[in-house]
């Protein structure tokens, strides 16, 4: 699948749930919070469908996302049928790691599961090292959860982990030493991710942003000019570094200030009541559940994605104070 604008389409962003475990401020709403109803959301099978039909049309690697895709039931179960659909080759997780330790039978912990399902990289969320902060940015009191749960991912085996952290200004900006040091010693690849305007709070302004830029600037007054590393990359729009004598890599997210940024883009997003968004960044988005359970067929599901991706923008309209009119859980990070 290939848009107008060049972007060729392999890779699906699957957000099975609009539930979470914890409240992010910068993409849960602080009021009351309502679910999306049951019915509403795509069954497992219609996923796994919906994935097949990807897959048919090129795409090749999928993420599941939420939400917190770990709290919806039998996601293991889900996950496990995955490999078994032709033409997908890579399985990602992203998570916020407070269910990753969990056990989940005799001597399993999810996060084993999860990698004997067929995951093989697992994204993390985590945006300081300071439980205080960590209970203030997420709502909840999970940090030590996190920390077993991270343990948890290591000792399973992925074959990446990578650990995101949203860059806030007078929130964390004291924490990004600590956290590439804490990401140094296990081995893990460290990303900072710029904030989105992506919620129905007013979480962005001008006194809380902080720029990939001067997130580097600051490494780099620790460690050193960073080494770009070009050749690296993974299924994201994320630029990497290597910090300078130690073989450690870390990332940057720059949705907002790289102007390139959306040149690579090779994604698609489903979001967990059957809507394929074209671009995280955009309001498109195409409810492909209403055909889906009308009785369309394979060929006319198909023709519907290839429409979506038709659709697909040339670039995010973030910078122009784009306001989303869903909260960001819904849609998947
Ligand atoms: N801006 C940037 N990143 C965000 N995430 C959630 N909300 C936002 C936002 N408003 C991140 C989470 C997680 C990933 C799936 O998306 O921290 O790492
Ligand atoms: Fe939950 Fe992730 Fe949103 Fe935080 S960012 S509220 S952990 S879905």
């Amino acid at each position: 699948m290939q848009d107008r604008y060049g972007h060729r389409i392999s890779y699906l962003r699957v957000s099975i749930t609009d539930r979470c475990n914890e409240r992010c401020t910068y993409c849960m709403p602080q009021e009351l919070q309502e679910w999306l109803p049951r019915e509403g959301i795509l069954t497992f099978e219609e996923t796994l469908r919906l994935i097949r039909i990807a897959a048919d049309l090129g795409v090749s690697k999928v993420r599941i996302t939420g939400g917190e895709p770990l709290t919806r039931r039998d996601v293991i179960t889900f996950i496990r049928k995955i490999p078994e659909i032709p033409g997908i080759k890579s399985i990602g997780l992203s998570t916020n790691g407070t269910l990753l330790a969990r056990e989940i039978g005799s001597d399993t912990s999810m996060a084993a599961a999860l990698r004997h399902a067929g995951v093989q990289s697992v994204n993390v969320s985590l945006d300081t090292l300071d439980r205080d902060v960590y209970s203030n940015i997420t709502g909840r009191d999970f940090f030590d959860q996190v920390l077993r749960g991270i343990d948890a991912a290591i000792g399973a085996g992925f074959d990446q982990i990578k650990l995101n952290t949203v860059l806030m200004c007078g929130r964390n900006e004291d924490q990004l030493i600590p956290l590439v040091e804490f990401a140094g010693e296990r081995n893990l690849i460290l990303r900072f991710i710029e904030m989105m305007p992506v919620s129905t709070t007013d979480v962005l302004d001008e006194h809380n942003f902080m720029s990939v830029f001067e997130a580097k600037k600051l490494i780099e007054s620790c460690y050193g000019n960073l080494i770009p590393e070009t050749e690296f990359r993974t299924n994201g729009p994320a630029t990497y570094y290597q910090i300078p004598g130690r073989g450690q890599r870390i990332g940057f997210i720059g949705a907002m200030t790289n102007l390139h940024f959306c040149e690579s883009c090779n994604k698609l997003r489903l979001t967990c009541d059957g809507k394929l968004r074209p671009c995280l960044g955009s309001y498109l988005e195409f409810d492909i559940m209403k055909p889906l359970r009308a009785g369309a067929s394979d060929e006319e599901l198909k023709q519907f994605f290839l429409n979506v991706v038709e659709r697909k923008p040339e670039q995010h309209d973030f910078r122009d104070n784009y306001q989303p009119n869903r909260k960001m859980i819904a849609i998947g990070g």
